[in-house]
């Protein structure tokens, strides 16, 4: 197959916060994961886990979404501020009904953005909180000079305050942050919003909790009810987009499937769930456009990935679990789709970074050992699209295809961005046994310094333990050849590629 790119046509930018990341006070995703405490002989700042650290920065994480969730509609922030032995425990219902002593709050949520590098997007708590809470939340973490919660930060150790650019109106609130209908929330919503001011120089970008998949009429309330209708429409101030929540399901919410025993009609079940990420973000775009043809209002989906069954002997609670080449190959379709959508879509956080769900990283409880999971390394790869000019690419005589029960999962998969002179194509091809052939047709420009790399491995199923890190790792991919029609890259089976190159 051919796919055909002009180069010097740039479409929206793809923003950086699609690479966006979660950490929820679940499992072992902040005790153990980011956070193992000062008295560790982990090396670690303030108990913030540095190996954890460095091997994020590696990937420029753009932003960490906390502190949930569904266990943000339970959290009380002032409960995680001042000194750790005076801070109350409470009980994390959502997640293992395991105490939680509140040692990672705020101002160790803070310093572990300091360390990233990354943008803090924080999730306040309308499900079962104030919004006086969340007002001088918001006053505490941004506001300078002098007034009530700027002198407690102070008096927590914090002079000035931190930047904090987004902010989450709650979460899940038709479930686990409220029950509500989209009408109650919507009214929570401009309620809450209008008292998360903008302090000072620092404005929030609040992003009110949106559909569940694909509940249209959902986002179509939000919509009507968070903005001015008229001939163009106005959102208001107190909330600048909406989000949406979308995981890779492919078995049964009570069997969701196993994260490594799987067969092949499995995964090929998996890849099609995961496709579905692009019906979905453009069912939602189209509700928005039809109220904000001008798209000021973003869509953000806050969560998404894969969820399998928790690894056998592990807390049911804690969702832990294992990650494959064939969870790399759903990241590697998720980004190419996210890039499709670049000019509606403004932020996306998978869920979750360490030890939960989709993660990059795994943490070995008893031998604190870190693994880095394919998924990490797709992440890794795609780094040259952060802030790039999205590329259209135009497959004049389509792509492979195959049934899979009654859809038709198209095999490969192909997007390209350009950022100054260099351009960067990611590929992936989902067929399980048969290798597939795309010949890039770059025009619009001089190509030059082509270099490739392919994260693929002998089996759907290979994973990264702590005995064998490199399992499915990425490695220089020397098949890629020059031809009159353009770059011929051989894609093998169940393999994702990227193929960066100079143009002039
Ligand atoms: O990511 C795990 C959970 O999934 C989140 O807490 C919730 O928002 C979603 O249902």
């Amino acid at each position: 197959m051919s796919a055909v790119i002009n180069v010097d046509v740039k479409g929206p930018q793809i923003s950086r916060h699609l690479y966006g990341h979660f950490a929820e006070h679940l499992g072992r995703c902040i005790y153990g994961g980011f956070y193992v405490g000062e008295d560790s002989d982990l090396p670690n700042a303030g108990g913030l886990r540095l190996d954890v650290v460095d091997a994020l920065r590696a990937l420029n994480i753009p932003n960490l979404r906390w502190p949930g969730g569904c266990f943000a509609d339970e959290y009380h922030w002032m409960d995680g501020i001042g000194p750790k032995d005076q801070r109350p425990s409470m009980v994390n219902t959502h997640w293992g009904n395991v105490e939680e002593n509140n040692h990672f709050g705020t101002h160790e949520f803070m310093a572990l953005c300091e360390l990233l590098g990354a943008d803090p997007y924080i999730s306040g708590n309308v499900g079962s909180g104030t919004v006086r809470e969340m007002s001088d939340w918001v006053e505490y973490l941004t506001r300078e000079g002098d007034s009530p919660m700027v002198r407690l930060r102070k008096a927590n150790g914090r002079e000035e305050p931190w930047r904090v650019p987004f902010w989450g109106l709650g979460n899940e609130a038709w479930g686990c942050g409220g029950n509500m209908t989209a009408q109650q929330y919507a009214a929570e919503a401009r309620r809450f919003g209008t008292y998360c001011r903008d302090h000072g120089g620092n404005k929030l970008y609040r992003i009110a909790a949106g559909a569940n998949s694909d509940d249209y009429a959902w986002t179509e309330t939000l919509m009507k009810m968070l903005g001015d209708l008229g001939c163009a429409y106005r959102p208001a101030g107190y909330t600048q987009a909406l989000s949406v929540h979308y995981y890779t399901i492919a078995g049964t919410w009570q069997d969701k499937g196993d994260a490594t025993v799987f067969g092949t009609d499995d995964y090929y079940r998996t890849m099609v769930q995961a496709a579905r990420v692009d019906e979905l973000l453009t069912g939602h775009s189209n509700v928005m456009d039809c109220y904000d043809p001008g798209k000021n209002v973003g869509l953000v989906l806050d969560e998404w990935g894969t969820w399998w069954n928790v690894e056998p002997g592990t807390n049911p609670g804690f969702l832990y679990q294992q990650n494959t080449l064939r969870d790399a190959l759903v990241a590697g379709i998720h980004f190419d789709i996210f890039h499709r959508h670049a000019d509606r879509l403004v932020m996306a956080n998978i869920a979750q970074t360490v030890n939960v769900l989709q993660a990059m990283i795994l943490t070995d409880p008893e031998s604190k050992a870190l693994v880095l999971t394919p998924t990490y390394h797709v992440f890794e790869m795609n780094k040259g699209h952060h802030d790039a000019a999205s590329l259209r690419v135009d497959l004049p005589s389509g792509a492979p295809a195959r049934t899979v029960g009654s859809a038709e999962l198209t095999t490969v998969s192909v997007s390209a961005s350009r950022k100054d002179d260099r351009v960067l194509v990611s590929l992936s091809n989902l067929d399980a046994a048969e290798p597939a052939d795309v010949v890039l047709d770059l025009r619009g420009g001089a190509v030059t310094d082509v270099r490739s790399r392919i994260l693929t491995a002998g089996a759907l199923q290979d994973h990264n333990t702590p005995d064998a890190p490199d399992t499915v790792a990425p490695r220089a991919h020397d098949q890629v050849t020059s031809t009159a029609a353009g770059l011929r890259v051989h894609l093998p089976a169940h393999s994702f590629v990227t193929v960066e190159a100079s143009v002039s």
